[in-house]
């Protein structure tokens, strides 16, 4: 790792370039995904972590000799589809049926179970209604700047518009995963709390997990192609004519 190089590059950068460093930023909590332009000493100071300790952490880590090469936009929004969205609606699934139950018997004693069930209630909307939007909008239009021999490739506006209304989602996602922390810390929890709140936690964090990878790969990895293959087919068209014109 080139540390100086690396401390002065925004920390969405340093994920993209090498995969392995995601876990540990995980582990130190750092955000690597909703705020991946910040640098890795200011994503350190926003966790209140000490810069020192990652920075051994990461040098302790072997590094892969080899970095692959970024997968194609349509191979990265098929991924996304059958990996984190499919995993995010599967603990939907059974998040539906675990936290009304806590909120209801324990709600009255733990008030903060009562929140929770409204957080994760808006939560879940947000991120059903976003997926789709990704699904059926976002993603099929990624799909089509890539196709090489189409010019048109979607609405008369820059695809950066859905793109940023997709980020705008993400940042909120992930304000209400932060909510959903707070709210679950064994501080917060009844004692000896029951096994539908153990559950109901454990897949929390396992859904706040995968949602960090995904936001990662689409705002860090998926949405600059995006950007970066729309001015690349407006060149072409602007191009295009002159090439036809006769002389
Ligand atoms: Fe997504
Ligand atoms: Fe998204």
């Amino acid at each position: 790792m080139n540390a100086h190089a690396d401390l002065c590059t925004p920390i969405g950068e340093l994920a993209r370039a090498d995969a392995t460093l995601l876990p540990i930023f995980e582990r130190f909590g750092l955000d690597y995904c909703c705020r991946g332009r910040d640098t890795l000493a200011e994503a350190c100071l926003r966790a209140g972590v000490d810069l020192a300790q990652v920075l051994g952490a990461i040098a302790e880590e072997p590094r892969p000799e080899h970095v692959p090469p970024h997968d194609s936009m349509t191979v990265l929004c098929d991924q996304i589809e059958a990996t984190h969205h499919a995993f995010a609606r599967q603990c939907f699934d059974r998040l539906d049926h675990l936290i009304p139950k806590i909120a209801e018997v324990h709600g009255p004693s733990s008030p903060g179970l009562t929140e929770l069930s409204l957080v994760y209630a808006d939560l879940r909307e947000e991120m059903l209604d976003h997926m789709v939007r990704e699904e059926r909008v976002l993603f099929p239009w990624l799909r089509r700047l890539e196709a090489p021999h189409r010019l048109e490739s979607g609405p008369p506006w820059s695809v950066r518009r859905p793109i940023d209304c997709m980020i705008h989602d993400h940042d909120r996602v992930a304000a209400a995963f932060a909510r959903i922390r707070a709210l679950t810390s064994p501080e917060r929890l009844p004692v000896n709390a029951c096994l539908s709140i153990t559950a109901a936690v454990s897949t929390l964090r396992e859904l706040e997990r995968d949602t960090h990878l995904h936001i990662h790969k689409e705002n860090n990895i998926l949405f600059p192609a995006g950007v970066a293959a729309e001015k690349a087919k407006a060149a072409i068209r602007t191009r295009t004519p002159a090439q036809g014109a006769t002389p």
